[in-house]
């Protein structure tokens, strides 16, 4: 058992970050969507490990983060001229390419895929890892797996710190919500997770887009599955008022976006956007439903919001945090 840890180190040191993933281990990362779980891509011993640590299941594949497109170039066969499109207009940012891979790329990383997931994520602190080190980090996001992502290193010490010797503290995610995953299939270009670039975006450069968000339990991407990003108090999304009401005789967690007065005092709300910001929402959203969790509540109640920007997204997340009901 190389790699058990009582306690992760955290703080900002890139090189202590290279050392660590030079010998294979795993570390918690920033992005600007959620904190992701890292390891030589191109290591099979440390891609297993990433499993193990986040307890998922090998089917689901790994995302590939790099520095620069070059860098992609040297692991994937071939870049569709729409998704080049948006991969000029959006990285580094929260967009994942579904690519062919070449070779290089190992089965465990991609799940026996011919494709393989790749971002190049807009953060500084990573970004400066990344330039550093002679090989792309593969990473899941750093929550075990089916709970809420993390987007403060503290999310993952509290749930991981025990089994990782590092955790890369790049301060609070500016995003908040995971990458937009989109690929090719016949020519048609494909959205198979909602994310943090909203799908007008997306369609502002390339022109109309399908889009495939399966909710089977054998998924594409198993973002697609009905159960996940879940706290593990019950969520439940209606109206508001009427859902105060059913529920009157709980302890009430609130998620609100815009004006909302709770019927009872004794209700706790929490307010994704006062003001019906689509972006500090989305920033909001993971880290709300975690401090719910902690609190002494028997139910947190939401509604959906209007379904424009990143508010598809959020629903998106919202429906699969409420999957019990
Ligand atoms: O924002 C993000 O995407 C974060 C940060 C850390 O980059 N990462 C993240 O990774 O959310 P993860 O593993 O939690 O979710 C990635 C999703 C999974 O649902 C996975 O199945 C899908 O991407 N995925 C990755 N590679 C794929 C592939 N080759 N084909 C289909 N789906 C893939
Ligand atoms: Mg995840």
């Amino acid at each position: 058992m190389p790699y058990i840890y009582t306690v992760a180190q955290i703080g900002n040191d890139i090189q202590i970050a290279k050392q660590f993933l030079e010998t294979n281990e795993v570390i918690g990362i920033p992005t600007e969507t959620v904190y992701g779980l890292a390891a030589n891509a191109f290591n099979d011993i440390a891609i297993a490990k990433i499993f193990e640590v986040k307890n998922r299941p090998t089917f689901d594949p790994l995302i590939v983060h790099t520095h620069h497109i070059d860098e992609v170039r040297k692991f994937v066969t071939d870049i569709h001229p729409k998704l080049l499109a948006l991969a000029e207009a959006f990285w580094p940012g929260p967009l994942t390419l579904l690519l062919p891979k070449q070779k290089t790329i190992s089965d465990l990383v991609t799940s026996g895929l011919d494709r393989v997931g790749v971002r190049i994520p807009n953060h500084s602190l990573t970004l400066d890892l990344l330039k550093l080190l002679s090989f792309p980090l593969a990473a899941p996001s750093a929550n075990p797996f089916g709970y809420i992502s993390p987007t403060k290193a503290m999310h993952v010490d509290k749930q991981l710190g025990s089994k990782i010797p590092y955790i890369l503290d790049g301060g609070a995610c500016e995003v908040g919500l995971e990458s937009t995953i989109v690929g090719e299939e016949d020519g048609q270009i494909i959205i198979y997770r909602l994310g943090g670039l909203s799908i007008s975006s997306i369609e502002n450069v390339i022109g109309s887009i399908t889009i495939e968000l399966n909710q089977s339990s054998n998924p594409k991407a198993p973002g697609q599955l009905k159960s996940h990003y879940a706290p593990k108090v019950p969520l439940f999304i209606g109206d508001l008022a009427e859902l105060e009401k059913t529920h009157s005789d709980k302890k009430i967690g609130v998620l609100a976006f815009g004006n909302y007065t709770p019927l009872h005092q004794h209700t706790i709300i929490k307010n994704l956007s006062p003001h019906e910001n689509y972006t500090e929402a989305a920033v909001n959203l993971f880290n709300y439903l975690r401090e719910f969790d902690d609190m002494d509540i028997d139910v947190i109640i939401a509604n959906y919001l209007p379904t424009i920007h990143l508010g598809i997204a959020i629903n998106d997340r919202l429906k699969r945090a409420a999957w019990r009901i």
